[in-house]
């Protein structure tokens, strides 16, 4: 991705911030403000280390908008708004892991397949049918878009354990 000088690059909100549990808003429209939005939700996703995806809800930015690519050139952005899961089928437990929430790798049930309903950059309405990595990373971040952090996911006595190693910092 091209570097230009409007672009910049968000703070990643951290667990605990109330932030991480509130819902996006949906985005009516792709404006060029939305545009630059998504622009800095990139430049943000490529500046950190590790990052397969970001939701605009990370960032201090509460709309609907996840930008995607663990490709290992970081060359295969995904930008999708609005997102949501319409179906899923099979299941997988594997270890997911989150840019706000620190050192904290657990394993999480979800479809193994999906088919997903968003709308790209160019405000058209489209349907994304993923399995493997990127049917996991689209939950992940959809959940996000809810307000839902993956460790919301794992049973109480997991969450209280975590819980504890960040309230003592
Ligand atoms: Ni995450």
């Amino acid at each position: 991705m091209q570097l230009n000088r409007f672009m910049s690059v968000y703070e990643i909100v951290q667990y605990p911030d109330k932030r991480l549990s509130m819902p996006g808003e949906r985005v009516e429209e792709v404006t060029p403000e939305i545009r630059r939005i998504v622009e800095n939700m990139f430049e943000t996703h490529y500046a950190a280390p590790n990052c397969a995806a970001l939701a605009a809800t990370q960032l201090g930015v509460p709309l609907c908008i996840t930008v995607i690519d663990f490709s290992e050139q970081k060359n295969q952005p995904l930008c999708l708004i609005n997102p949501e899961v319409i179906s899923g089928e099979g299941e997988t437990f594997t270890a997911e892991g989150c840019m706000s929430v620190a050192k904290v790798h657990e394993r999480v049930k979800r479809f193994e397949r999906v088919t997903v309903r968003a709308m790209d950059l160019d405000g058209k309405v489209r349907e994304y049918v993923e399995e493997g990595f990127m049917a996991k990373c689209m939950q992940h971040e959809i959940d996000h878009l809810n307000g839902i952090l993956f460790i919301d996911r794992l049973s109480a006595l997991k969450r209280k354990i975590i819980n504890l190693r960040f309230r003592r910092g």
